[in-house]
């Protein structure tokens, strides 16, 4: 279906013609409730959204829209199964990871596969192990302990588990340091190794596919570096295990298959951090936290499955989403956490959303008829405020935001006043979030004794829109529950727009390319005939600097 055809959008395009430029100021004076009314719940999660450019009538008309594009019979479509993933004919099932074990009502089977039973095994598998590196029982080739664990990995092989274990730095054992290696970059492994003794190292091969040439080439150079500093070839048993969906690839790389822990082709790499690809995070954070961690994204999946549209955050927030970027025409969207801990999250949303969304064609191969996906991008508050705050306040770009709060620190230190470090820390997100919606006018500034010819200077517009995602305190299941929110946020986007969000095939190109350039920049007297006369330049330029 072309959902732009559909009378639900036209009478959204109607509405936004009507209230798209009406300012907070005025929404907020003339609705006293709004505050509580545009504010839900799920899990230990709380969404305020009333400071969004939407009316009582706009999320109505949003939820119309979703009921149009079948966005209720998508979900179950999803949680039970069915090859929503067209292009690849897969069934897309990351919230089968979180599905709890020995519960008559999570019984999942799919393709003849008994989904829970394999999960669990795995999940007894990976605790098993972590339990041993944590306590020690499993050590090194020199019957060391092991201090450092280095994740290789790429894209959703890294984004979650780095983000998730920075995350919850908080509930790691300080005794064992992850250190997450991605990059093809020769720079990458050697600032990772260089302080290490391998004798005490352990490195996780994360793969879905095990063919990645960033990964492969990283840990053979990883085994390279071991081999060389124990001197024994047979240590690579003692300190490589694997994590993928392809037992015959890591076997041919030398890692046993009793040291593989498995996953399955249901799950895609940037929604895979629950699954065996995190299991530098469990390691972390042991067994029982990763469990949280678990039941936290269950519980938010069964928020999204169960809870009417109107009620339901992610369903309200991909909503908004699409507001913005297809009645708004707006490109980019901001996240914006305070908290120091949720540094890597902009970078794991952008790999979720962007992979997952941006997309030229729907499900049927034929192009899309409107704009799809979004730019996601941000830094931690308070260090974006005095970086690129200012072009959300007065810019002449629209830039909606994500807040995400807590009200209990993980650590605290004195502030100023009576106040605590914390109380400082979120009176700031309090402070931009009412900035950005109601701003100063002219007359409030002038009436501060601003110069005349300073005042347009100092105006600050408002009419920002916001989201204010606030928890009680940065856990284990509460990230589990904001991972699982914006799975869920990106799924209902693509559901509008039709498209598949679970393939990436815009990424494989580069890829093969890449595979074909590397002749030309080291093989003696490459022929670059073949080549665009730009990129056949600039090889040259670097041929001749590496003296080739
Ligand atoms: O960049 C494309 C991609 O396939 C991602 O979707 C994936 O997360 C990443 O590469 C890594 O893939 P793999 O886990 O198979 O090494």
């Amino acid at each position: 279906m072309d959902i732009t055809a559909t009378p639900e959008w036209t009478a959204l395009t109607a509405h936004h013609a009507a209230v798209g430029e009406r300012h907070l100021r005025s929404l907020f004076a003339d609705e006293p409730g709004r505050a509580e009314a545009m504010t839900a719940e799920g899990a230990d999660l709380v969404l305020d959204y009333s400071k969004h450019r939407i009316t009582a009538e706009t999320l109505p008309l949003l939820v119309a829209l979703a009921e149009a594009a079948g966005l209720g019979e998508k979900i179950t479509d999803m949680f039970s199964g069915r090859h929503i993933n067209t292009s690849e004919d897969r069934a897309v099932l990351h919230t089968a990871l979180r599905l709890p074990e020995n519960d008559a009502a999570a019984a999942l089977v799919v393709d003849g596969q008994d989904v829970v039973a394999d999960v669990h095994e795995v999940l007894a598998r990976m605790g098993e192990f972590t339990d041993r590196v944590r306590s020690g029982a499993w050590t090194g080739a020199t019957g060391e302990r092991i201090r450092t664990v280095v994740n290789i990995g790429i894209g959703g092989s890294d984004l979650g588990p780095v983000m998730a274990y920075e995350a919850l730095k908080d509930y790691s054992d300080r005794g064992i340091e992850c250190r997450f290696v991605s990059n093809i970059d020769p720079t990458d492994l050697s600032e990772a190794v260089r302080d290490l003794d391998p004798a005490t190292t352990l490195f996780i091969v994360s793969s879905k596919t095990f063919t990645t040439l960033e990964t492969l080439t990283n840990a053979r150079n990883a085994r390279s570096w071991l081999v060389e500093g124990l001197g024994d070839e047979g240590a690579v048993a003692k300190h490589f295990v694997a994590v993928s969906t392809n037992a015959e690839k890591v076997t041919e790389f030398g890692i046993d298959r009793a040291t593989m822990f498995g996953f399955w082709d249901w799950v895609g790499g940037r929604y895979s951090v629950d699954s065996a690809i995190g299991l530098s995070l469990m390691i972390a954070v042991g067994k029982e936290g990763f469990g949280e961690f678990l039941a936290g994204m269950h519980a938010i999946d069964e928020h999204f499955r169960t809870t009417p549209f109107a009620r339901n955050l992610p369903v309200i927030s991909g909503l908004l989403n699409v507001w913005y970027a297809n009645f708004f025409g707006v490109e980019t969207h901001a996240v914006l956490p305070y908290s120091q801990y949720l540094h890597r999250l902009p970078a794991y949303l952008q790999q979720l959303t962007m992979e997952s969304n941006g997309k030229s064609v729907r499900g049927d191969g034929t192009p899309v008829t409107t704009v799809t996906g979004e730019i996601f991008w941000g830094e931690p508050g308070t260090n974006g405020q005095h970086a690129f705050y200012q072009l959300l306040h007065q810019g002449t770009r629209l830039v909606p935001a994500d807040f995400i709060g807590f009200a209990e620190p993980n650590h605290d230190l004195p502030g100023e006043g009576g106040a605590d470090c914390q109380d400082l820390f979120m009176s700031n997100l309090f402070a931009q979030t009412a900035a950005l919606a109601f701003g100063k006018t002219a007359e409030e500034i002038a009436a501060e004794g601003t110069p005349a010819d300073v005042v347009p200077h100092k105006v600050m517009p408002g009419n920002r829109p916001t989201s204010t995602i606030l928890a009680r305190k940065l856990t284990p299941s509460v990230l589990g529950q904001l991972i699982a929110f914006y799975e869920h946020q990106t799924f209902v986007e693509g559901v509008i727009w039709g498209i598949d969000s679970f393939d990436q095939w815009g990424v494989e190109l580069g890829k093969v390319m890449a595979k074909q350039f590397g002749p030309a920049l080291y093989e003696k007297d490459a022929d670059l005939s073949a080549l665009d006369p730009s990129t056949a330049a600039l090889i040259r330029r670097y041929r001749a600097w590496r003296g080739r």
